[in-house]
């Protein structure tokens, strides 16, 4: 007979063993595939580099490697970097690399099944997409749902509304004794809230209190993947209960909305009401508007701010915009003698969609600059390698990165790649148009942002109704003037607020 100590000995390294078992990768990447990268690569982890500085690890892995492509781990997932213009064309282009469906997890920087997944943060196709196929996939439920709300009739039937909320913002600013405003908060609220109008619900965007409430718990939701979570998506940690916890509330949110409409019979005209009229379910509804938000906000939210930081020490650009502005507002409004923002409230959505070209620059190489990180796919093709197969190729199911900055930042392509330019693509330079896929800031190829006219539009108007009002200059936030706007971090995984915050210290015109 075994005594106790024996059998919890027994116990305990049958235990350890399984862990490892799981843990450690079963995968072996097959001969055809680029080599494994020494760069950054430890057992049961992976590629640790890939978290805390990626766009380092990118280029030391690239530049070490005879072809430029890699293979390496993140945890046991099996991930293939490419680079260069092949593997530029091949990442967008190619039909056998999925996208929703696995490829495009909320981690590795996806956009849909953000709180219900079992698992939304691992890099497995562990998410929503299992219980509900159809959501996450191509010309699936997200896709169709979002399509239709950013349709150019629902741009005309909400302009009046956004450009109320953004007036209002702008009085709010101006009643401010202080003068001084971290754009990164309080232009970041003025997006979430015109983001919510078109892709949520006119109640929380309506109710200051509950708009607020609503992007705290966004932004839990937003804070709680790290690495841990990601290699080990079934570990209790704090930060997955908070999400959890923050999922759970905003589903208390919209249920309560939707309750109280079909209890009282109120429609409103908004997007919330028109996945209701489909009779969607709650989950859905609400996977949605949360997924809806996380792709519409972050990028929209960071590059309004920054491009305010750009302007405020580009004495040149500030006065080319300033031009478009009283330009689109005299052009569209008969009464000249009106105050210059209230004249901008007779700008049609047509004009504000294509009579800014120059500020479309200006955000233009805001995003290539706050386009950090890596962009991912996966093959699902579900074929094996036939054997003896030249050249290089991705395995079947192994996850596929781009770093952005392969391109973004190549000197090759943008000169000066390190500065805000938006004379980079005027006719006789077109850096854009050096190379097959140079500018990918609104993806490119088979995902191309869906929402960017949508980014645009919002875009211009916090602009230009920010100009109208106020002169403005860049400072710390004791209210100094600084000479130049920050670096922003080439290593982080998204478009970052600046670690160190600038402020913009403003007066009525
Ligand atoms: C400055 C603002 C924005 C930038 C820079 C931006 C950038 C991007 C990029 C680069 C992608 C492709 C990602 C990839 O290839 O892996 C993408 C996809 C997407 N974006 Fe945006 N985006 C912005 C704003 C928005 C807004 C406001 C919305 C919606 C309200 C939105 C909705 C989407 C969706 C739904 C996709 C996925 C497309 C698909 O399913 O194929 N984006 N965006
Ligand atoms: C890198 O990978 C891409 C995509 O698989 C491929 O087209 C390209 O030829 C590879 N690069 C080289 C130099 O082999
Ligand atoms: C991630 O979050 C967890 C839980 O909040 C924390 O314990 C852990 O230290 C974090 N890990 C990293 C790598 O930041
Ligand atoms: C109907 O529900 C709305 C939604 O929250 C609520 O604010 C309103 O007071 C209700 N109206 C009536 C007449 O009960
Ligand atoms: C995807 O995997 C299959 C099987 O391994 C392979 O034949 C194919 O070339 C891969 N696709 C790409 C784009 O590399």
């Amino acid at each position: 007979m075994f005594d106790t100590t024996t059998l919890l000995l027994l116990a305990f390294t049958l235990l350890l063993t399984l862990t490892y078992r799981t843990l450690q990768p079963s995968f072996k990447f097959p001969a055809a595939s680029p080599k494994l990268t020494s760069i950054s690569s430890f057992p049961i982890l992976g590629a640790t580099k890939f978290f805390t500085a990626r766009w380092q690890f990118f280029r030391h892995a690239r530049d070490q490697s005879p072809t430029g492509n890699f293979s390496f781990f993140l945890g046991k997932h099996p991930v293939v970097g490419l680079t260069g213009v092949e593997g530029r064309k091949t990442f967008f282009e190619s039909r056998e690399l999925g996208f929703g469906e696995g490829g495009q997890t909320r981690l590795i920087g996806g956009r849909y099944a953000v709180l219900f997944g079992q698992s939304p943060n691992a890099l497995s196709e562990s998410n929503v997409a299992i219980q509900d196929k159809d959501f996450a996939a191509p010309g699936g439920y997200f896709q169709k749902r979002i399509t239709k709300m950013l349709r150019t009739e629902n741009f005309g039937k909400s302009l009046p509304h956004l450009m109320k909320d953004v007036r209002a913002s702008m009085d709010k600013l101006a009643q401010d004794p202080k003068g001084i405003t971290d754009p990164f908060e309080s232009l970041y609220r003025v997006v979430f809230q015109l983001t919510m109008r078109i892709v949520g619900c006119d109640d929380i965007a309506e109710d200051p209190v509950l708009l607020e409430k609503t992007l705290k718990l966004y932004e839990t939701v937003e804070a709680s993947t790290n690495a841990t979570t990601i290699l080990f998506p079934w570990l209790p940690t704090i930060s997955s209960i908070k999400r959890t916890v923050a999922g759970g509330r905003i589903y208390m949110i919209f249920n309560k909305i939707v309750n109280d409409r079909k209890k009282n019979g109120t429609r409103r005209d908004d997007p919330l009401q028109f996945l209701m009229d489909q009779a969607d379910s709650m989950e859905r509804i609400i996977e949605f508007v949360v997924g809806a938000l996380f792709a519409g906000l972050l990028n929209s939210g960071v590059n309004v701010a920054w491009v305010l930081t750009y302007l405020s020490t580009s004495p040149y650009w500030l006065s080319k915009i300033r031009s478009e502005i009283t330009s689109a507002a005299s052009k569209h409004c008969p009464d000249s003698s009106l105050p210059l923002i209230d004249q901008l409230t007779h700008i049609p959505v047509e004009a504000w969609e294509s009579e800014f070209p120059n500020l479309d620059l200006c955000l233009k190489d805001s995003i290539r600059l706050q386009m950090p990180g890596t962009a991912f796919r996966k093959n699902i093709s579900g074929r094996d390698i036939p054997s003896g197969t030249p050249g290089e190729v991705i395995p079947a199911d192994a996850f596929v990165a781009y770093a952005l900055g392969d391109i973004s930042l190549n000197p090759e392509v943008y000169t000066d790649p390190e500065t805000w330019d938006p004379s980079r693509y005027l006719p006789g330079r077109e850096e854009d148009k050096k190379v097959p896929h140079a500018y990918i800031g609104w993806g490119s190829g088979r995902h191309p942002c869906l929402g960017m006219r949508f980014a645009k539009l919002e875009q211009n108007i916090i602009t230009a109704f920010f100009l109208a009002m106020f002169d403005f200059e860049l400072t710390d936030s004791k209210g100094v003037r600084m000479a130049e706007p920050p670096k922003p971090d080439f290593d982080a995984h998204s478009a970052e607020k600046p670690k160190v915050r600038p402020f913009l210290k403003y007066k009525l015109r």
